[in-house]
């Protein structure tokens, strides 16, 4: 006999002590889960159990669950019979490092962590309470999509989670971490949040799995081939964040968490400003080669200026000709935006601008200003750009940038040619500041470049043509090729030293700290996406 059974028989005679002790029964149940048998099998699967990634994630019993008592009421294939408490997911609401976060967590061992109704109920409680709340939503997926034994009624579920993720979209941050085969809506529902985590080699997404691929297309493909990390954090650019094991993981999920406002009504924490805001930089004089044409390493440039050398970077594996990423400068959080020279000599090209435009997009709506570092040759020309859309997505950079209106500031590093130095938020499409250093190249196009289109047909004519050439290089150069074109015409506010470039910034951020804005009238925008 179950224990609700039991109570229904002894209700009359038996004692309060009586019935905490049988709901203490009913809630080990409940924190036990399925058992001893699927527990292994999760383990061996490589993939912690649903409340060892809570113990994890949240501050030490700080979790507080929310229907663990809930249970399917679906009929027909054997459904009746199997109707375990919690019903695949459980729910609730933690602290990580003292600040509320609200929580969903598959439960992979139940049905495959499949979402049928009460399963989706559960979480449409959750991400309300969030949404109410002005809390974080975190969700651990581990999970098999819809649960084809309750029909429609889990795409309905999944249909009332996109909706409800898209209302907070701006308002909360969404966090889902991928930690198991995640497909259908559970691959879906993650795609619509601000942040995507993926374990290696045991985390999947993907729309339909391998069964299905194979039986439609008759093509093989192993879970990870079709939609593992690997994938997923350097070809789609759908994960922003891949670990290696699921501890790694849930510690970074929690340093973000760290850096991130409870919502867009609040500001990043900030943290002890125990890194000297006037510190000079002085490697920076050594890391940028002046010639524009050598590579560095563009994150050296950043580790330099933000606080401790940290920077918490987006999308590592996918669009490395971009960087983009948070950080602190004298203790207030900070998004960076960065041309990469290291990575196709830092052109923007379809991904880069996609990646950065997002990530643009992200910091505006939650409050946190944007430092933006340029040394850009361009957009990378060809036909697989522009046949592949370019001009579209170029435009979802420059849409983000041209509607930002959290703190601005360019610092120009080295080169800042044409159409991708306007598009890296220029002073004239709203940054609020915009810094060159001395040695910098901010021009149409570079000078050989520049010189063969205005000067082709008198090079041509020239008794000695190349001599005609490297004489006219020259004179573009010494014309048009510095930041002094740019400051006297207000286009750029200041030419500063390199190595004043950390408290420039620190300065400059501190002014702009109450900047406000006065927003058009409208339902919203129409952002080319
Ligand atoms: C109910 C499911 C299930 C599902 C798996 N299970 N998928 N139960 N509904 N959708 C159950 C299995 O029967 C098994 O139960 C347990 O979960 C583990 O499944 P396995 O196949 O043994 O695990 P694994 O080999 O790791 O493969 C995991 C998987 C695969 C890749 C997720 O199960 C799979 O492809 N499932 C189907 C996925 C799918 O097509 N979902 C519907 C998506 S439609 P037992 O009891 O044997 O342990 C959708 C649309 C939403 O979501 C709307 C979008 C716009």
């Amino acid at each position: 006999m179950t224990a609700v059974e039991e109570r229904k028989v002894e209700t009359a005679t038996r004692s309060m002590r009586a019935y905490t002790e049988e709901l203490a029964g009913i809630q080990e149940s409940v924190r036990v889960g399925p058992g001893d048998q699927a527990t292994r099998q999760q383990h061996a699967r490589g993939k912690m159990t649903v409340r060892e990634r809570l113990g994890l994630l949240l501050d030490d019993g700080s979790f507080t669950e929310v229907e663990g008592l809930r249970r399917h009421r679906a009929s027909g294939f054997g459904m009746e019979a199997r109707r375990p408490y919690g019903d695949g997911v459980v729910t609730g609401w933690g602290t990580i490092e003292g600040r509320t976060v609200f929580v969903y967590a598959h439960d992979f061992r139940i049905f495959g962590g499949s979402l049928g109704e009460a399963h989706a109920q559960k979480i449409h409680k959750i991400m309300d309470m969030a949404y109410a709340a002005g809390a974080p939503l975190i969700g651990l997926n581990d999970g098999a999509g819809a649960r084809i034994q309750e029909g429609v009624t889990g795409l309905a579920g999944y249909g009332g989670i996109f909706q409800r993720s898209v209302r907070a979209s701006g308002v909360i941050p969404q966090i889902s971490v991928i930690m198991g085969p995640c497909a259908g809506g559970a691959a879906y529902s993650p795609a619509l949040t601000d942040f995507v985590f993926m374990v290696r080699d045991t985390a999947q997404m993907f729309v339909t799995g391998p069964d299905v691929v194979e039986a439609v297309t008759g093509e093989k493909v192993s879970h990870d081939e079709l939609g593992g990390a690997g994938v997923h954090g350097t070809m789609t650019g759908v994960a922003t964040f891949v670990s290696d094991d699921e501890i790694t993981c849930l510690e970074e999920v929690r340093h973000l968490v760290s850096l991130l406002p409870a919502s867009n009504q609040e500001f990043p924490p900030e943290a002890p400003a125990d890194d000297p805001e006037d510190r000079l930089c002085e490697a920076l004089l050594d890391i940028v080669p002046a010639d524009p044409n050598r590579p560095y390493d563009m994150r050296d440039v950043v580790a330099e200026v933000v606080d401790h050398g940290d920077l918490v970077e987006f999308h590592e594996g996918w669009a490395a000709n971009i960087v983009c990423g948070l950080g602190r400068i004298a203790g207030h959080v900070v998004g960076v935006v960065a041309n990469q020279p290291m990575s196709f000599a830092g052109v923007l090209d379809i991904s880069a601008s996609e990646k950065a435009a997002r990530f643009v997009q992200f910091c505006d709506a939650f409050n946190i200003p944007l430092v933006t570092f340029v040394d850009v040759p361009g957009f990378l020309p060809g036909t697989g750009q522009e046949h592949g859309g370019v001009i579209r997505h170029g435009a979802k950079l420059l849409y983000a940038y041209c509607a930002a209106t959290v703190p601005r500031i360019q610092v120009i590093v080295r080169k800042a040619y044409g159409g991708a130095y306007i598009v890296m938020d220029s002073r004239s499409i709203g940054a609020d500041l915009s810094f060159a250093w001395p040695s910098n190249e901010i021009a149409v196009m570079g000078a050989d470049g520049a010189a063969n289109v205005i000067f082709r047909k008198e090079i041509a004519a020239a008794p000695d043509p190349e001599a005609r050439r490297a004489e006219r290089i020259a004179e573009y150069r010494e014309e048009l090729m510095h930041p002094y074109y740019a400051v006297e015409r207000g286009l750029v506010d200041d030419v500063i030293d390199p190595r004043e470039t950390r408290v420039t910034l620190a300065r400059s951020l501190a002014m702009l700290r109450t900047k406000s804005a006065v927003l058009p009238q409208r339902k919203h925008g129409n952002p080319p996406m």
